[in-house]
């Protein structure tokens, strides 16, 4: 992938001179110096000590094509037909939409180590630095139409967990519809998006926001209680490209079954990672807000909200914890 050959020199964290780093690209100190601007000027921390050079706070693992395919198993070490890694994209999910409208096919995964237009759910910016979180987007196509995947994001939520748990990483949970949660903040997010006919042949976006390791500068503008891998694990952080590979690993096989399967198969897996479970909640579906407790989620994904009127499913929404019944 096209990464510039100094932050290539500087992934691993040291310092290099500011000589050292102009005679290995062949280029004078001043043009490194440039270089270097450029980078900050892209959102890319580099420290730069006086007599000692300048280094990446914690370095860099860049996304690599060959140890992530490495990591690829059974199902996703076959099913993944192309594997696209980007330097910067607005947003993977969009890069796979022009993709599939450009005639790719399915089984089409993106990657970036930067995104500069993020989408999150409901409107939101997915705040996306460079070389830090993961941002993936994969292309799955079905031939049923959008009746048969519902639930799909609430599973792709499991299959994220199941991932970091085949790292041996701490146990996260799901807000639903689909936040990746430790102790209560967002780790990640999953946000699905639809292409072609929403009755029959269709192909899905999933995509996977995954915060690593997020910088502070760039967290100053996220509006909501977030976390990292990084807090939750500790250094040394899991390797970018076996994240990548983890969650590929579970997910892949998922939407390749799903619409056999359905959401009922993975609704207990999910009910156990329920975040909210018997919580006191508040429901905002754009339209309505309404307070309840929640009871976990029926076999369509939808989110059974209990209040004095009785239990009512429901399909679309964001939930926030209540402090009191
Ligand atoms: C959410 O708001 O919780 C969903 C966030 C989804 C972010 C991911 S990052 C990769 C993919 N590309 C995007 O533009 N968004 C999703």
């Amino acid at each position: 992938m096209p990464n510039s050959p100094l932050l290539s020199l500087l992934a691993d964290g040291e310092f290099r001179s500011g000589q050292e780093l102009a005679d290995a690209l062949g280029i004078s100190r001043t043009a490194v110096w440039k270089q270097v601007n450029r980078l900050t000027e892209q959102g890319i921390e580099v420290e730069s000590i006086k007599g000692r050079g300048y280094r990446l706070p914690g370095g860099l693992e860049l996304l690599d094509e060959e140890q992530i395919r490495d990591g690829l198993t059974g199902e996703s070490a076959a099913l993944v037909r192309r594997l696209v890694l980007l330097e910067r994209v607005d947003s993977t999910n969009a890069e796979v939409i022009r993709r599939l409208e450009a005639g790719e096919p399915g089984g089409l995964v993106v990657s970036a180590e930067q995104q500069t237009a993020g989408r999150g759910r409901r409107g939101r910016t997915w705040v996306s630095p460079y070389g830090r979180n993961l941002y993936l987007s994969l292309a799955w196509e079905f031939s049923q139409g959008a009746a048969a995947l519902e639930g799909l994001s609430l599973a792709v939520g499991v299959a994220v967990a199941q991932g970091l748990s085949d790292l041996k990483l701490p146990p996260v949970q799901l807000k639903w519809p689909n936040d990746v949660l430790f102790e209560g903040k967002k780790l990640g997010g999953v946000l699905l998006e639809m292409t072609g006919d929403a009755a029959g042949q269709c192909q899905v976006i999933v995509g996977i926001g995954l915060n690593l390791a997020m910088p502070a500068a760039a967290a100053e503008t996220i509006d909501q209680a977030w976390t990292d891998l990084e807090t939750l694990a500790g250094r040394p952080l899991p390797r970018r490209n076996a994240v990548l590979a983890a969650v590929l690993n579970r997910l892949v096989p998922l939407v390749a079954g799903f619409e056999q399967d359905g959401f009922a198969t993975w609704r207990q897996a999910w009910l156990d990672l329920d975040a909210m479970a018997d919580t006191p909640v508040l429901l905002d579906t754009g339209s309505e807000r309404m307070s309840g407790t929640a009871r976990g989620v029926n076999e369509r994904g939808a989110l059974l909200l209990e209040s004095t009127s009785g239990t009512r499913a429901v399909f679309g929404g964001e939930v926030s914890m209540r402090s009191s019944a």
